[in-house]
């Protein structure tokens, strides 16, 4: 590979396209099998292309958790590689290419206020009858107060089941960051309407009364997803009326009433599956980020793939993570040097490990 003679980012940042691809794919093959990189499905294309697997966020973990290389590039946000630290061994480390990459939903529940809000529910409704579960979605000491309460974390892929799974073993759930993700899932299972409630962080008793808090078969935290919450019903209906036919698909961060009306709703990997195998010809409107979006419509051309908002809706912490990083953090490690690691502490990840671990067996 070329002798650089600096590592500092800054000296990355005017490098060509055409530089940037020679010295990540060099690297990358200078590391060989000591190297995973991991990419979401939300990175832009010159990112996700040195990606050994791209995933949603349940088969990127189970990917880490496979995984026995000495280092895993995560090209996704801050709780994506968290997560990988948690299950991957004690040798491996896990690097975040820029570590602002963060997640605005993930950032809206933090240990201090869930911990009061669960010691108010928890007094009105008795502990031994709920379960806490977090949306992956969330930093890993939530995960780990999830694993020391008996509960469980889920992913967008598979939160019905672990929502079931938890109901079946106690009487509510106290669902977090995610109001919507808890809400799409909680009626997919059939949960009355008046049996969801919202928890207002900023509210005595979440903004419920005691007698509501003693009905609630789920309990939202009333955190969300700015991107996913720009996809409303009139965009639905907008596209319903000009293409008879088309077929709607929404990821289920989406607001309830956007869900309701589409046809179809999953995360982001079961959004790609569906419209790849669907018939040729057929026409779609996809609610997601669009990096995903215009990727899928580039690698489906015998089908219409529309996106679903007039508005870029663009995960700008994904973002972050650009050809410039990825060449500075894999250099870095040609050199032996490991920068922009994360790593959750040893108590923290003994606990998230066992909601994750409960996840990840379901
Ligand atoms: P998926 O698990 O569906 O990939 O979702 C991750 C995410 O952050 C969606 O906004
Ligand atoms: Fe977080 Fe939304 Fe970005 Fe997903 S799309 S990582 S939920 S901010």
């Amino acid at each position: 590979m070329a002798i650089i003679e600096s590592y500092r980012m800054e000296d990355y940042l005017d490098l060509s396209e055409e530089e940037l691809d020679r010295r990540i794919s060099t690297a990358k093959e200078a590391m060989g099998d000591r190297l995973l990189i991991l990419g979401h499905h939300y990175q832009q294309d010159d990112v996700i292309k040195f990606a050994d697997f791209r995933g949603d966020s349940l088969k990127l973990s189970q990917e880490a958790a496979r995984s026995q290389r000495e280092f895993i590039v995560f090209c996704g946000v801050h709780f994506m590689a968290e997560t990988a630290d948690i299950v991957t061994g004690d040798a491996q480390k896990v690097i975040l290419p820029d570590l602002t990459a963060g997640c605005s939903m993930a950032d809206m529940a933090d240990l201090y206020n869930v911990e009061r809000a669960w010691k108010d529910i928890t007094n009105i409704a008795g502990e031994a009858n709920i379960l806490p579960v977090t949306y992956v979605n969330s930093t890993a000491d939530l995960k780990a107060f999830c694993g020391k309460k008996d509960g469980v974390v889920c992913t967008s892929s598979i939160a019905e089941k672990v929502i079931k799974w938890a109901l079946d073993r106690t009487d509510k759930v106290f669902f977090f960051p995610d109001e919507h993700l808890g809400r799409n899932s909680a009626f997919k299972l059939g949960i009355p309407e008046d049996e969801i409630i919202v928890w207002h962080r900023d509210a005595p008793l979440g903004g419920n009364s005691e007698n509501a808090i003693k009905k609630a078969k789920i309990i939202l935290w009333n955190g969300f997803c700015s991107v996913h919450m720009l996809f409303l019903p009139k965009h639905v209906e907008y596209f319903r009326e000009r293409y008879p036919g088309i077929k709607i698909i929404v990821h289920p961060e989406c607001r309830r009433e956007v869900v309701a009306i589409s046809d179809l709703c999953g995360s982001t990997e079961y959004i790609i599956k569906t419209v790849k195998a669907a018939p040729p010809d057929t026409v779609w409107a996809v609610g997601t980020e669009i990096n995903l979006v215009n990727r899928l419509r580039k690698e489906q051309p015998d089908k219409t793939i529309f996106f679903l908002s007039p508005t870029v809706c663009l995960c700008s912490t994904m973002y972050r993570i650009d050809p410039q990083h990825l060449c500075w953090v894999l250099e870095n490690l040609v050199a032996g040097k490991v920068v922009n690691q994360v790593i959750v502490p040893d108590e923290e990840k003994r606990w998230a490990k066992i909601a994750l671990e409960r996840m990840l067996t379901l």
